[in-house]
Order: C-alpha cells, then sequence, then structure tokens
C-alpha cells in the first residue's frame, strides 16, 4: 500500500504549526470523496476506520480499497485505526497494513491506561507503526462507543508528562470540551487547558469530537498546538442531507449513482473547507 506512518506527517504539522483531518470512512463514497480532496487540494491526510467502519465494509475491502484510492496519488497518505478498543485489534489492525492505530485506554484508571498504550507503543513501534492514545475521557456516541457527559472527564494537564513519557505514544488525544456525534448545545471549548496541555506535552495532540465546533474554534485549538483534528460526523450529515435533498425533490429516484454520486459530491466539498480551515492545504 502506499501509505506512510503518520508520526512522518504528524512531525512537519507540529513544526509547522498547522493540523492534518484525522478523517472517517464509512464507505466507498466516503473514502473518494476524502481522497480526491486532499489530492487537489495537496494536503496529507490521515484516514481512518472505526472499529464499526471496519466490520461494516469489511476488512479486506478496507485495504483493497485505500491500496485503490492511494495508487496514483502524489499526497502522503496514513492509514489509521479510529478509537482501536484492545491490544489485540491493534495488532490485527497492523497485520493488515494500516501505518498508524490508536488505543483507546480513556475508559480505564491512569495507570491501566499507561500500561496497555505502553504495550501497543512497544509492539507498534517495533515494525514503524504510529500510535495515538487518550487521556481524558470525551463524551457523546461514536460507533460502539457510548460516554455519557456526566462520565466525561478533561484532561488532567499534570498528568500528562508522565503518560507521554511512560508510554512513548506519538500523539496524545485530549479531551477539552468536545465530544462525539451531534451536539446538544454549543460545545465550550477550554483553550487555557489545552494551552497548559500544550506546553507540557511538546507532541502533536489530537481533537477528537470535532464536527460541530465553529471554525473559529478549530482555528484557535489549531494555533494553541493541535495537530490532528478528527472529523467524522459532519461528513456523515453532509452526505444524507445530499440524498434526502434529492429523495423529496424526486420521489421516483431509484439508481444508486445518480444520489451516492451527489452524495460523494458533498463530502468532498466538506473536506476541502475543513483542509482550509486546518492549514494543510498545499502542504503535501
Ligand atoms: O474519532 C473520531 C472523531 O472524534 C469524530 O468526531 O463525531 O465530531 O465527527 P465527530
Ligand atoms: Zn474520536
Amino acid at each position: 500500500m502506499n501509505i506512510v506512518p503518520m508520526a512522518d506527517i504528524l512531525e512537519d504539522a507540529n513544526r509547522k504549526n498547522y493540523a492534518v483531518g484525522g478523517f472517517n470512512i464509512n464507505n466507498m463514497e466516503f473514502l473518494q470523496g476524502i481522497i480526491e480532496a486532499a489530492e487537489e487540494s495537496k494536503s496529507p491526510l490521515i484516514l481512518q476506520t472505526s472499529e464499526g467502519a471496519m466490520r461494516y465494509i469489511g476488512k479486506d475491502y478496507v485495504i483493497s480499497m485505500v491500496e485503490a484510492a492511494t495508487k496514483n496519488i502524489t499526497i502522503p497518505v496514513a492509514l489509521h485505526l479510529d478509537h482501536g478498543s484492545s491490544f489485540a485489534k491493534t495488532m490485527e489492525c497492523i497485520r493488515l497494513g494500516y501505518s498508524s492505530v490508536m488505543i483507546d485506554g480513556s475508559h480505564e484508571p491512569f495507570a491501566e491506561n499507561i500500561k496497555l498504550t505502553r504495550k501497543v507503543v512497544e509492539a507498534a513501534h517495533s515494525v514503524g507503526v504510529t500510535v495515538e492514545a487518550e487521556l481524558g475521557k470525551l463524551g457523546g456516541t461514536e460507533d460502539d462507543l457510548t460516554v455519557d457527559e456526566k462520565d466525561a472527564t478533561f484532561t488532567k494537564p499534570e498528568e500528562v508528562v508522565e503518560f507521554v513519557e511512560k508510554t512513548g505514544v506519538d500523539a496524545l488525544a485530549i479531551a477539552i470540551g468536545t465530544a462525539h456525534g451531534v451536539y446538544q448545545g454549543e460545545p465550550e471549548l477550554d483553550f487555557d487547558r489545552l494551552k497548559e496541555i500544550n506546553e507540557k506535552a511538546n507532541m502533536p495532540l489530537v481533537l477528537h469530537g470535532a464536527s460541530g465546533v465553529s471554525d473559529d474554534d478549530v482555528r484557535r485549538a489549531v494555533s494553541l498546538g493541535i495537530n490532528k483534528v478528527n472529523v467524522n460526523t459532519d461528513f456523515q450529515q453532509v452526505f444524507t442531507a445530499k440524498l434526502r435533498q434529492l429523495f423529496s425533490e424526486d420521489a421516483d429516484l431509484y439508481d444508486p449513482r445518480k444520489y451516492c454520486g451527489p452524495g460523494r459530491e458533498a463530502i468532498k466539498e466538506k473536506v476541502k473547507e475543513k483542509i482550509e480551515i486546518l492549514g494543510s492545504k498545499n502542504k503535501a
């Protein structure tokens, strides 16, 4: 596969103070829309699958589709497992050819999160694969993962140095007020916390739950040290909105190419907007 470790992409983003999209794929149209937008924008790209998306698409299809999608491109692309739930799942993805994995030990106590993350880092680094971990816990729902808002916890800056040193992780996902899925009200990001974490961590930081966050807040988060911004829900919403619009305009529509094609275009346009906001345009 024509893919690179995520660390290569994030190292440049960290040095030059911009962010790269960690964009989730849910089917072939998502993959095509995202790849085309990134290639036309000359932006590096992190393609990611949740475990739910892997089950839906089928792991062999993921690999074959990404192989086809990256065959004739000029931009660097990483293939990343989003919210890996166990050591076994991360190893499965590495064996399949992923260049990066997230191990999400955020539901574990601090010491257990360190232990699990360290184990994945040791195995992944021995074969040149990048690792993202999470400290603090995001609320909301993404696929199999639901965290009630009352159980969400912000990242504690005082835990950051110990976590990074003991795990050897390459990128750190933090909780500063974003949530997965659709927001009920306006998200309020704790920028002071982000600033403090960035000073302590001095490494690529990841913002999950970025759909529904205002463009200005995303820009501000990037200026304060976020180098990877995860988006899934926004793309799901524009794809579905396009299909709804087409069906409401023409109740006799039956050819999937006539609604999935425009859905793919809608994702492509949204990805281009995100790339502008993140500052990764022309960075490939
Ligand atoms: O890991 C994936 C992202 O955090 C997705 O967040 O639901 O705001 O798109 P989102
Ligand atoms: Zn996430």
